[in-house]
């Protein structure tokens, strides 16, 4: 008898094995067919899906995913395109996830590419998921994704602060040390408007992502006395400010800038405009994150002695060396949160950190990391 679970499932694999840009290596395909238990006690994680088929604009703010107000316990977090992508339907509107959804989501509604969204994903839940039900919440933690593993392993959320890609100098949104690293702040953002206003002509554009940037760098060093800005932090910090034009602004637009109405959409209300288009082709953000780095470099680092005591941390990878991010994220932070996995939950740790590795690490060729081992 075939459970439309096991259906589903099987559909999934044979579009990714039909695929020919399939994002990952044949022998996990087989592995995952023949080790996998599928009850509640052994989730198996699937591997990533693939790139988009059809990679072009369209539509997505359409009729088959409305967007809805939030219910009660319906989980948001720091991520606008995220939080949108689940009061539009494209993620489970409650915020409980797998990293397979996010990464379809991302595709989908936004254009995220896929090597990019296969990075971000795993980062986010190698360091804030369940890895025993395989499940993250996009916001902070929930019983919703099951019993977490054993401490020191959090399994927090994507609003857990300074393991994953959340972190301080936040362009909306408060440094943890200040108590909330996840509400939208009105505050924070009357000062992207001013930037917007000043630099860009009432738009968010390049020469704004460049100056605001750095200004909520600057704003940290000198209001946080616990900030820090290390890796992988002082990479996706630049990311999120070249996403906010490569993937939020209409598709069909011939100008790269966000109108003021749209940033308040989906930073306050998680919501796209209304008629919107996800990007002409795939986005990973990173060619305007390197000019916005470059329009004011600042080397990873932390405050060490109460504010404006920023001091350059010289073990931390930089925005240069996206092998050495990696790497610190594998030894320091996985490793960290995991020092003695046994069981399921090693099994999954190795099928994450496999995963993660198919994304940018395996583009940019670096050399792949097995604290724990192969299967
Ligand atoms: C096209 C896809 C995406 C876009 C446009 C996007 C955009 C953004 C932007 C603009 C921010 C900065 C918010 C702020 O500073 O106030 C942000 C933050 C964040 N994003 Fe995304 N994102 C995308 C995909 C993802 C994915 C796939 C994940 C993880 C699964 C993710 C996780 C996060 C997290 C954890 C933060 C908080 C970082 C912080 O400010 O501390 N995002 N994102
Ligand atoms: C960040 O926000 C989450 C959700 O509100 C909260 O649980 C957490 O304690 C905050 N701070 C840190 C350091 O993660
Ligand atoms: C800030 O740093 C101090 C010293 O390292 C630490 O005791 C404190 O818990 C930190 N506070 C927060 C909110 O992270
Ligand atoms: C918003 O951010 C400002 C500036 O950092 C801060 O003073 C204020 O307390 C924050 N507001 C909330 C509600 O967290
Ligand atoms: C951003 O907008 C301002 C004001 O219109 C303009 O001077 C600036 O050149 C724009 N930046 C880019 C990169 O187009
Ligand atoms: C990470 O660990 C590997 C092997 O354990 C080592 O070769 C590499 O240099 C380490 N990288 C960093 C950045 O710590």
């Amino acid at each position: 008898m075939v459970s439309s679970k096991s259906l589903t499932l099987t559909v999934a694999l044979l579009a990714t094995s039909f695929s020919t840009t399939s994002a990952f290596p044949e022998y996990l395909q087989a592995a995952q067919v023949t080790g996998r238990q599928d009850d509640a006690t052994d989730v198996y994680p699937d591997p990533p899906p693939g790139p988009l088929v059809s990679d072009g604009t369209k539509l997505v703010n359409d009729a088959a995913h409305p967007w809805q107000p939030l219910r009660d316990g319906d989980i948001r977090g720091p991520c606008p395109a995220l939080n949108t992508l689940a009061s539009h339907g494209y993620l489970p509107r409650n915020g409980v996830v797998t990293p397979v959804q996010l990464i379809n989501a991302v595709q989908e509604g936004f254009n995220m590419e896929n090597k990019a969204a296969i990075f971000v994903t795993y980062a986010g839940m190698l360091a804030d998921g369940n890895l025993l039900t395989n499940l993250i919440s996009i916001g902070g933690k929930t019983e919703e994704t099951g019993p977490s593993p054993p401490a020191p392993a959090l399994a927090g959320g994507l609003s857990q602060a300074g393991l994953g890609v959340e972190g301080d100098a936040s362009l909306i949104r408060g440094d943890a040390a200040f108590g909330d690293n996840h509400s939208f702040n009105e505050t924070l953002f009357e000062e992207f408007k001013d930037f917007s206003n000043r630099f860009g002509g009432g738009y968010y554009n390049l020469t704004v992502a460049a100056e605001y940037r750095w200004h909520s760098i600057q704003r940290s060093i000198a209001t946080n006395p616990n900030f820090t800005f290390v890796a992988p932090r002082c990479v996706t910090a630049y990311s999120e400010s070249a996403l906010i034009i490569d993937a939020l602004v209409d598709g069909r637009s011939t100008e790269r800038k966000l109108d003021m109405d749209a940033a308040l959409g989906y930073f306050r209300d998680y919501k796209m405009p209304t008629d919107f288009y996800r990007a002409p082709q795939p986005v990973g953000g990173n060619e305007l994150a390197a000019q916005i780095f470059m329009a004011h470099p600042t080397v990873p680092g932390k405050n060490t002695a109460g504010v404006n005591s920023y001091t350059p941390d010289p073990t931390s990878a930089t925005i240069a060396d996206f092998c050495g991010v990696y790497s610190n994220f594998v030894n320091r932070t996985v490793q960290g949160l995991y020092p003695n996995p046994t069981g399921i939950l090693k099994r999954n740790l190795i099928l994450n950190l496999e995963y993660i590795y198919l994304g940018t690490p395996s583009a940019a060729g670096c050399e792949q990391l097995f604290p724990y081992g192969q299967l």
